[in-house]
């Protein structure tokens, strides 16, 4: 099965971008560890990044129209994105929103997800951890119900 792990806004950065709050391994690190994990789960993993809204939900709406499980990690777009949030609510497929950091640790205006009530779980504050932790919560799932 085809699994898009979609990233958001400034993840391109990752190894330079607060390296104390996101680490120090570098989207390219983190795509290949999302295939590794893919390959041990038979889900083939297609990870993609953007900084751009209107490119995102493009993403979403064809993960939609082919029922694709996504793994997404909304970035700052989290928190106040309603138009990805109405982007995501027309799947049916599994989508497991994702944070490398915790960010109910951090600051007030990360504690709301306005993508949260539409995802089918979240997983965060795992560091890289936490996208191996969520594609296995999808082949889970798909496992549970094939489609
Ligand atoms: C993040 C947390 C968000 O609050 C932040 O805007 C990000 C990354 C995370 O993965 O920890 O860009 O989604």
């Amino acid at each position: 099965t085809r699994v898009l792990v979609l990233n958001g806004p400034n993840l391109g950065r990752l190894g330079s971008r607060e390296p104390e709050v996101y680490g120090a391994a570098t989207l390219d690190d983190l795509a290949a560890l999302c295939r590794d994990t893919g390959r041990r789960l038979d889900l083939s993993v297609d990870v993609r990044q953007t900084d751009d809204e209107a490119e995102l939900i493009r993403w979403v709406h064809e993960a939609a129209d082919e029922r694709l499980p996504i793994v997404l990690n909304p970035a700052a777009f989290t928190h106040y994105s309603y138009g990805l949030r109405d982007a995501l609510a027309q799947r049916t497929a599994p989508l497991v929103e994702v944070h490398i950091s915790n960010p109910a640790a951090r600051e007030e205006f990360r504690h709301t997800s306005v993508v949260a009530g539409v995802a089918t779980g979240t997983i965060a504050g795992f560091g890289m951890m936490s996208y191996v932790l969520a594609l296995q919560a999808v082949a889970e799932l798909l496992a549970e119900s094939p489609r």
